[in-house]
């Protein structure tokens, strides 16, 4: 079945229930679950309930769409990605977004958690996204070119929205989370990098290294949507003194700063909202 069919699928069905008008898509990463608590009426969709979506199968990610109303927003709100890692296609693992697209979304906030690869950037630190680098050694974008899935050659002049960011400064500033801008790598993982990987990382202009978001970065902006992109720093790799990283202390860091995460993206939302 070709992609547009299965978008046309998917978003019928979560649009039978939820059939109001989505502003904002939100994508939450690794322990970053809990914003999902703090929607009004909430419309929660498995994703196994979902035509043509994948199941998460990740220690820590729920595996739930959730819809409804966050700080006046309508959102389309995902409790739970997939990874190229657990050997879905790109294609596979970006779908949500191009539901989202379908569903009249123009706008995305992605979260993840990732590795610092800096010495000023400690764990536990909420990043903004200013750019990334794909080194994931493939693309969503490749294959058969239908004009419903955007552009074929998509500008990345401006991956990340500058709009969008200086809404997200704004409210970090409110909220007294310094929010330090960074350059995210994004690899295949599953395994985390060995020391001359992250020597080559910094070389090359990496602030943080993660194995999501740059995926659905691409085909949100082949769907010419705006993007807006958060990273939790949970540990910290530096050639020079690398120490073991697991998945648990991953999860555990970034579930410290949840409250943080929380007050952040809701006080975008509201923002967002104000602008409308
Ligand atoms: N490397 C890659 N992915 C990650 C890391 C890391 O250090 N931390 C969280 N996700």
């Amino acid at each position: 079945m070709t992609v547009k069919n299965r978008v046309l699928q998917a978003s019928a069905h979560v649009a039978a229930r939820f059939p109001r008008p989505l502003d904002c898509g939100l994508i939450l990463g690794t322990g970053l679950g809990d914003i999902a608590a703090a929607v009004d009426k909430p419309v929660i969709i498995p994703y196994s309930e979902i035509p043509h979506f994948p199941q998460s199968t990740v220690a820590f990610h729920a595996g739930k769409l959730v819809l409804g109303n966050l700080a006046g927003q309508a959102v389309f709100l995902m409790q739970g990605r997939f990874h190229f890692y657990e050997g879905y296609s790109m294609q596979e693992i970006t779908l949500p977004v191009r539901v989202m697209h379908q569903l009249g979304i123009r706008k995305v906030m992605i979260t993840n958690a990732a590795g610092s690869i800096r010495p000023h950037l400690l764990p536990g630190t909420i990043a903004e996204i200013a750019d990334h680098i794909n080194l994931m050694g493939d693309n969503p974008l490749i294959g058969p070119h239908d004009p419903f899935l955007g552009e074929r050659f998509p500008d990345m002049s401006e991956p990340y929205s500058v709009a969008l960011r200086q809404l997200l400064r704004l409210t970090a500033s409110e909220e007294n989370i310094d929010l330090p801008r960074v350059v995210y790598a994004a690899v295949s993982g599953p395994s985390y990098e060995t020391a001359a990987e992250i020597h080559m990382l910094q070389m090359i202009g990496a602030d943080a290294v993660g194995m999501s978001t740059v995926p659905e970065v691409l085909v949100a902006r082949q769907l010419g949507m705006q993007v807006v992109g958060l990273s939790v720093l949970t540990d910290q790799s530096l050639p020079e003194a690398m120490q073991p990283i697991s998945h648990q202390m991953v999860s555990d860091i970034s579930r410290q700063v949840n409250p943080q995460v929380t007050r952040l993206i809701l006080g975008f939302l509201a923002k967002l909202e104000r602008e409308k």
